[in-house]
């Protein structure tokens, strides 16, 4: 079996998978509570809470410690500080075990979230939106990476993060945003679709954050239907710019298959959407387990299994954090 640990964020999380992909173990402690008073993640304390976290879940895993074959470990992108504190515990653990080191890409990791019990299926197009990245990609038979299109600004989970915030909702802003879209009216308020008539595919959702803004100071009380509403308003347009992006790239690739990821990717409603996308354009949808589209060690344990099989092992020495890191063209 090999351990992964994920830390690029605010979950901390280790997991044990088998070679023939068999979950042994899987914990993540969030600090969602820690850094919600603050309507956003907050580095330093993030920093501080992993290296008070990893610990307490490795004593857990004590005893099965001598069987570990490797360590594989989220290195890229991520909050440096955050990634810092599980590559310290992953080369201590390589060294002291005298085990390989994976260096796993925490989105590498999110795409792999889709074959977590199986083979990996490639070709395949994929929608990959959390807080940090909001992009879609193209996965060709050799596993090389393509990007096709990104954000120019906020990423689609960053987006709700914010509108979250500023109608003073609890952090990460994504599902509460989800829960009180589904008390709102309909036909209250009417956001503009970013980039409609834009020919480019690129995503921008900082002018959508700022209509939200503008309707939120006409209110003199801001209320809980109100908040409901503008939730439903924003959501739909958020997902309605994905949806106007996505069809553009469908209409000139051909995507048999085709799948979501990432945090965001549990939104309900966009899966339905994408559902119906998909179906329209006869392309076979996959959707990650809703447990394991926001960050977790499992799907890094995945992805870090890809290269365990392919002896894909780097040393302490020369692993490094990427803070940001060039998707298009890697191999996965
Ligand atoms: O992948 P993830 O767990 O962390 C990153 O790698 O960034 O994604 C977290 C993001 C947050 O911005 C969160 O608000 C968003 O995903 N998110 C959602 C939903 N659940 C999580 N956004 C919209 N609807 C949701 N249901
Ligand atoms: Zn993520």
């Amino acid at each position: 079996m090999i351990l992964a640990i994920e830390s690029s964020c605010d979950d901390s999380s280790l997991a044990l998978m088998s070679e023939d992909y068999e979950l042994l173990y899987y914990k993540k402690i969030s600090q969602e509570q820690a850094h919600s008073e603050f309507g956003g993640v907050i580095p330093e304390l993030a920093s501080r809470l992993h290296t008070r976290t990893l610990p307490s879940l490795l004593e857990e895993l004590k005893d099965v410690l001598p069987k570990i074959k490797a360590v594989a470990v989220t290195n890229a992108p991520g909050l440096s500080v955050s990634l810092i504190t599980g590559l310290s515990v992953a080369k201590m653990l390589s060294v002291t075990l005298n085990i390989p080191l994976i260096e796993v890409n925490h989105l590498v990791g999110h795409i792999y979230s889709l074959f977590l019990d199986r083979k990996a299926d490639f070709p395949l197009g994929i929608l990959l939106v959390s807080g940090g990245h909001t992009m879609i990609l193209e996965v060709d038979e050799n596993r090389k990476l393509h990007l096709l299109a990104q954000t120019y600004d906020d990423s689609f989970g960053e987006s709700f993060d914010k509108v979250a915030k500023m109608m003073a909702l609890p952090y990460p802003g994504g599902i509460e945003i989800e829960k009180l879209a589904l008390k709102g009216d309909k036909k209250r308020f009417n956001f503009t679709i970013p980039l409609l008539h834009d020919a480019r595919a690129g995503f921008s959702f900082s002018g959508l954050k700022n209509q939200v803004r503008v309707e939120l100071s006409k209110l003199e009380n801001v209320s809980e239907q109100d908040k409901s509403d503008i939730a439903y308003a924003f959501q739909e347009t958020a997902i309605a710019h994905i949806m106007n992006k996505l069809e553009k790239i469908f209409k000139v690739k051909n995507f048999k298959n085709f799948a979501a990821v990432g945090g965001a990717s549990a939104n309900l409603q966009l899966r339905s959407k994408l559902e119906e996308l998909c179906e329209k354009y006869d392309s076979k949808l996959s959707l990650a387990p809703l447990e394991f589209c926001s960050d977790n060690a499992v799907m890094i344990a995945r992805a870090g299994l890809e290269k365990y099989f392919a002896k894909d092992f780097i040393s302490y020495e020369n692993i490094e954090l990427h803070p940001r890191v060039q998707l298009d063209g890697i191999k996965i």
